[in-house]
Order: C-alpha cells, then sequence, then structure tokens
C-alpha cells in the first residue's frame, strides 16, 4: 500500500491511482509501433536540422557541428531510456508531469507541468512561424506573391536582450496562424487521422533528408572539413570546444520531440513495447540522419556560409549539379515543420488533460468528445494560444524558452527513474533503464550541462515564467487538488 511520504506540497500520487486511469477507456488504443515510431520522428525533424544547423554551425562549432550533435544525441538518448522506463510503467498521456507526481511530489509536477508547456505550445508557436517563412520562400521559388509582407510577419518584434518590445509596422503572420488552426482541427478530428497524416508526412521527409545525404555526398570536398575543430576565437563559445557544447545546446531544439511519444501511451495499443520502441527508435533514426545531414552540409560549403535561415538549400545550391533538389528540400522542410506542429498540439493537449483529471487545472481542460475520443477542448486551447502567439507575438525569445523547458523536464525524468527504483522497487516494469545509475546521472549531467550553457536571459525569462506559475498554482491547483482534498477528507 503506498503511504504518503511527505504530505504538503511534496506528497506524491499513488501510481495505482494512474492505472486506474491508464485503464479508463476514454481515449482510444489506436496506435501500434509504427505510427509511435513516426510520431517521434515527426516531432523531432524539423527547425533544428532545416534551420538552427546552419546558425550553430557558422557561428559556434564549424564542422564539428557534428561532433555537437553527438552530445546532444547523447544526451538525450539518457533520457529516452528514462522517458521509457517510466511511459511502459506509468502509462499515462501526462508524461513528465505525470511522472514527476508520482516521484517528486505536487510541487515539482506543477513546475516540470508548467515547464512543458514551454516545450510543446511554445515549440508550436516557434516552428509555425518558420512555417510562415518556408511558405513564404517556396512560394518566392514559384514566382507567386500573393501575400504582402504586413500579413506574413508579426506585429511586434523583441530585442534580443532586455524586454522592449517595438512595432514592427506588419499586422499579422497569417500564414503561421493558418497552419496551427489546420492542425488543431486535425487534432481535434482524432488520433487516427492525426497520425496517419503525420506518417505520410514523415515518409516524404525523412526521404527527402536521405536524398540531401546520398546525393550530396557525392560532392561533398573534405577540405571543407579541416580544420575539424575551427580555433577558439578568445571568446568562450565561439568555436573550439565550448562552441561545440554551446552549438549542442542550440542543436539540442532538433531533438525535441521523442519525448511525446510518452504522451500517447494512454493510445498507444500495447505501451510496453511500443513506448520504448517508439521514443528510442525514433531517436535513433533521427540521430544517425543528423550526424551524417550536417557532415553533408559543412562537406559542401564552407562552414560560413551556412548563416542563413534556409542552409540547407544554401549548402545544395553551391553545386550546381544538385539545383534540381532545392524544391524538394522546401517542400521537406514544409512538410517537416507541418507534422511537428501536429505532434507539439497532442502532446500539450493530454499533459493538461492529466492535470486536469489531478485538479491541478479547471475540469473543462480534461473533457473528451464523446465522438472522436480527443481532449477537444484542451486541443481548442493549445491551438488558439499557439495561434495568437505565433500570429502576433515577438517569438524568437520564447524559441529559447523551449530548450530550457524541455532540458528540465528531461533532468527530472532522469532523476526521477532512480528516485523510483528505491521508493517503489516492488513495480513492474517492461522496460528496465540499464546500468540506471550510470544512465540516470548521466542523463541529469548532460541535459544540465546544456541547460547551463544556454544564455544568462534565457534563464532569467525561464525565473519570471516560473513565478508566473507558482503564483497560479497557489492560486487554483494547490486548493483544487484531488490528491489533497482525499488525504485531507
Ligand atoms: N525538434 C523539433 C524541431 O526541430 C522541435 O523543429
Amino acid at each position: 500500500m503506498h503511504k504518503m511520504k511527505m504530505s504538503g506540497l511534496f506528497a506524491t500520487k499513488p501510481i495505482s491511482d494512474y492505472h486506474a486511469e491508464a485503464a479508463s477507456k476514454s481515449l482510444v488504443r489506436a496506435l501500434g509501433t509504427p505510427s509511435l515510431i513516426a510520431f517521434g520522428i515527426g516531432g523531432i525533424i524539423g527547425t533544428g536540422i532545416f534551420v538552427l544547423t546552419g546558425l550553430a554551425a557558422a557561428q559556434h562549432a564549424g564542422p564539428a557541428i557534428v561532433i555537437s550533435f553527438v552530445i546532444a544525441g547523447i544526451g538525450c538518448m539518457f533520457a529516452g531510456m528514462c522517458y521509457s522506463e517510466f511511459a511502459t510503467m506509468v502509462p499515462v498521456a501526462g508524461s513528465a508531469y505525470a511522472y514527476s507526481y508520482a516521484t517528486l511530489g505536487e510541487f515539482i509536477a506543477w513546475f516540470v507541468g508548467w515547464n512543458l508547456v514551454l516545450e510543446y505550445m511554445m515549440a508550436c508557436s516557434t516552428v509555425a512561424v518558420g512555417w510562415s517563412r518556408y511558405f513564404v520562400k517556396l512560394l518566392d521559388h514559384y514566382g507567386v506573391n500573393v501575400l504582402p509582407a504586413w500579413l506574413t510577419s508579426a506585429p511586434f518584434a523583441a530585442a534580443d536582450v532586455g524586454f522592449q518590445v517595438h512595432r514592427t509596422g506588419a499586422v499579422m503572420n497569417l500564414p503561421a496562424i493558418a497552419i496551427i488552426i489546420a492542425a488543431t482541427a486535425l487534432c481535434y478530428r482524432g488520433i487516427k487521422e492525426s497520425t496517419l497524416v503525420n506518417t505520410i508526412i514523415v515518409a516524404i521527409k525523412v526521404s527527402i533528408v536521405v536524398a540531401v545525404i546520398v546525393f550530396g555526398a557525392f560532392y561533398v570536398d573534405s577540405a571543407h572539413w579541416v580544420p575539424f575543430i575551427p580555433k577558439n576565437t578568445g571568446v568562450s563559445g565561439q568555436f573550439g570546444w565550448s562552441g561545440i557544447i554551446q552549438a549542442a545546446g542550440i542543436i539540442f531544439f532538433a531533438y525535441i520531440g521523442f519525448d511525446g511519444v510518452s504522451t500517447v501511451a494512454q493510445e498507444a495499443k500495447n505501451p510496453s513495447r511500443g513506448m520504448p520502441i517508439g521514443i528510442l527508435g525514433s531517436l535513433a533514426i533521427c540521430t544517425v540522419l543528423y550526424i551524417l545531414m550536417s557532415g553533408v552540409m559543412t562537406g559542401l560549403v564552407p562552414y560560413a556560409k551556412l548563416n542563413d535561415a534556409a542552409p540547407v538549400a544554401v549548402a545544395i545550391e553551391s553545386h550546381p549539379q544538385l539545383a534540381w533538389l532545392t524544391s524538394w528540400v522546401l517542400v521537406g522542410a514544409l512538410l517537416g515543420l507541418t507534422s511537428v506542429i501536429i505532434t507539439m498540439i497532442i502532446p500539450q493537449a493530454r499533459i493538461w488533460l492529466t492535470m486536469s483529471h489531478d485538479g491541478l487545472l479547471p475540469k473543462f481542460f480534461g473533457a473528451v468528445h464523446p465522438k472522436y475520443r480527443t481532449p477537444h477542448i484542451s486541443t481548442l486551447i493549445t491551438g488558439v494560444l499557439a495561434a495568437t502567439f505565433a500570429g502576433l507575438l515577438p517569438i524568437g525569445i520564447l524559441g529559447e524558452l523551449v530548450s530550457i523547458g524541455t532540458l528540465i523536464a528531461f533532468v527530472v525524468v532522469c532523476a526521477g527513474v532512480l528516485v523510483l527504483r528505491y521508493t517503489r522497487p516492488d513495480l513492474p516494469r517492461p522496460f528496465k533503464v540499464p546500468a540506471v545509475w550510470f544512465t540516470s546521472i548521466m542523463g541529469v549531467v548532460f541535459c544540465a550541462g546544456m541547460a547551463a550553457f544556454l544564455p544568462e536571459a534565457t534563464w532569467l525569462r525561464l525565473v519570471l515564467w516560473s513565478l508566473l506559475g507558482f503564483v497560479l498554482y497557489f492560486a487554483y491547483g494547490y486548493k483544487h487538488s484531488r490528491l489533497r482534498r482525499k488525504t485531507a477528507g
């Protein structure tokens, strides 16, 4: 029998309660292993590889961006293993939030759940803005100029540092709003429909990434890889090993998404098998693709030239023989970003659903559509908020917050796995993290290390975001928590 180890803020939710919730038939178990792997890849390949790689290589790591991808990939593998143990042991929609509630208590769980909003909802907005840029680029490529500039960017922009916001003269970012509305409608309609669309998109985008790697490999000039690790300029983070680590922190964004698989555990046909294969399989496939892709990109052009919002296009356009690939790359990026948006809305809605069942959010967040069996109200709220951010607000800054919010969730999950091995050694674990002490501690070290290298301003904004979260918690969740009411009554 579970006993509450600590009362009040750090009360932990009994795993048996989660098992009872997972057994309820509200959501539909429709996802097989291939759909789960595709779900992971759908969330992973996007802005990170199609946009951020160029900047990270040109400004921080040079050809050694390949090493940055290896470092971030290893950190994610540790985290992915810990997610897999939890997702098979506590197969519920709440993911890192629910795992924290079961291990480290309500207050930490709220903190993690609040940070997951940064990961999923803000990522959705950030990626939609990237989608809008690629959409306009694709129209330009075909000589179609139907959208005026004032309809393709946000009316406000923010300074890189500080908190000043200024008007840009634009009215709204219409394509970004439109893609989020379309993705929200799909996610509202059903998990089966959403994941089918996602799987088709993933097949196309992976083929395009493979095409860039295979055809690009013929034109790689190994002279571009020398020196492989450009000498540090004297400023920390500008090349050398500090640059490699800083670049790892930036391109970490490229890996975000594999953890989203754990939020559909309640919709998996067989979570014990599907969760580890979906999480670790998608991560392994993308790690290999990223390493090869970044190697080819830095082999096609001198790394300094990759400082562009569409670096993959820059790399292939430098060789006329590869020019035919350009429109495919634009289509691949556009589709790639679309599936990221879909696979970010789905987790956000499911995390809110679980938080609402626990009483930490109002009841309507937990509503499930009687026919479509999706958390439709949470899906709509996610879509409306994400579209508002993407269409109107300066999201550059919020984008940075995505990585820090995710890394914090990863750190807590890695630590939580170890805690639960000691507090509940009796629980059945269909997937067990191998060498748990090593994996869990290394997961914490890698993820905390990458977070530590993010800019100071990002940390400051995280503190403000967290304070806002704590105010909401004490104003609502603390009073309505089902666990507290149960233990008090
Ligand atoms: N990993 C996702 C991307 O790179 C979030 O767009």
